[in-house]
């Protein structure tokens, strides 16, 4: 039996855009995904204690099959249980141990489909917990690539590899096409709002796709967030605030100009800016679930605790530790 644990995240700048080669700026928050993975001859068994889903448990190949008590949809339950089996399937490929089976429990801070990164932090968490239970031990480098082919087989080959190495890696990164690394980032006041929803990543990001190939406009807005992200490198390097949060509210807008946001998201961004947010924008594919904001008071934090639609917010650190092994 192995314990891994992966990172959460909050996109800075750049979902979506990302997904066409433009930069992206992700950063790990401390809120973990853990997953126990623990070898038994065959089959797979699936248990999961909070993924929004009041806890579930699934058991097939030749085993009795669950529906998973769920109060999320059954196409985001499916999802997640696609980036299980492909992470397994990693596991598989990386060890050469094709005919064993695995006990999979997960236990998250991160909510399903909400835009922190909960997929990846479990896709990271699984392939790092189930190679170390067959005796092989991967960088955190080769863990974040195998996490991304998991997205990418998952979300019909459309994922960039921004969740999975922020994952992997934690603290700030910048992800460009394959180009991944670790950046430095001042203390950044992260203020998180949640609605209690989610979003569908692959039908979100399939939306932009048609939007971008329909309209020049589109594939302009797409370019834009792009270069608010070069602007917001440079805001990260001298640590201006200010200016991280006038570009994340530009962000903001394009991402709806996108059609990725929706009534809550743009309530809660609106609820924090009204506080003293310095900027907020939606964070993840966006659809539903969550915004980040910057704001060092607690005004944008009260503001969203009033908003009809916020079910929680909350503040959210910076986490350096990307992957780590938990127990063995
Ligand atoms: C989802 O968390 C972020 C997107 O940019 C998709 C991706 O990068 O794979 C929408």
């Amino acid at each position: 039996m192995v314990t891994a644990s992966a990172p959460g995240k909050v996109y800075l700048f750049g979902e979506h855009a990302v997904v066409y080669g433009e930069p992206a700026v992700p950063c790990a928050i401390e809120r973990r995904a853990t997953v126990t993975v623990t070898e038994r001859s065959d089959g797979l068994r699936v248990q999961a204690d909070d993924l929004s889903l009041n806890g579930f448990t699934v058991e097939y190949e030749g085993k009795a099959t669950d529906r998973p008590d769920i109060d999320v949809s059954e196409s985001l339950v499916d999802a997640g249980m696609g980036y299980i089996n492909e992470a397994i399937e990693q596991v598989k490929d990386a060890t050469g141990a094709e005919s064993v089976g695995f006990d999979v429990e997960i236990n998250s801070q991160i909510p399903l489909g909400a835009g922190l990164g909960s997929s990846a932090a479990v896709a990271v968490a699984a392939i790092d917990a189930g190679t170390r239970e067959l005796g092989v031990e991967l960088q955190p480098e080769e863990i974040a690539d195998r996490a991304y082919q998991v997205e990418k087989k998952v979300q019909d080959g459309e994922a960039s590899r921004a969740d999975t190495f922020c994952s992997a890696m934690g603290g700030a990164v910048r992800v460009e096409g394959d180009d991944c690394r670790q950046i430095e980032a001042p203390e950044l006041p992260f203020v998180v709002g949640y609605d209690g929803g989610a979003g569908d990543t692959g039908a979100l990001v399939a939306g932009v796709r048609r939007l971008r190939e329909q309209y020049d406009f589109a594939a302009d807005t797409v370019e834009a967030i792009g270069d608010i992200v070069r602007n917001g490198e440079q805001a990260l390097a001298d640590g201006n605030v200010e200016e991280l949060g006038r570009l994340m509210d530009f962000n903001h807008g394009l991402l709806s100009a996108l059609g990725v946001s929706s009534r809550s998201l743009d309530a809660m961004v609106w609820a924090a800016r009204n506080g003293e947010a310095h900027g907020a924008k939606l964070t993840g594919a966006g659809g539903g679930g969550c915004i980040v904001a910057l704001d060092e008071t607690a005004e944008s934090l009260t503001a969203m605790e009033y908003t009809p639609g916020c079910e929680q917010a909350f503040r959210a650190e910076l986490d350096t530790t990307g992957v780590q092994m938990e127990a063995e």
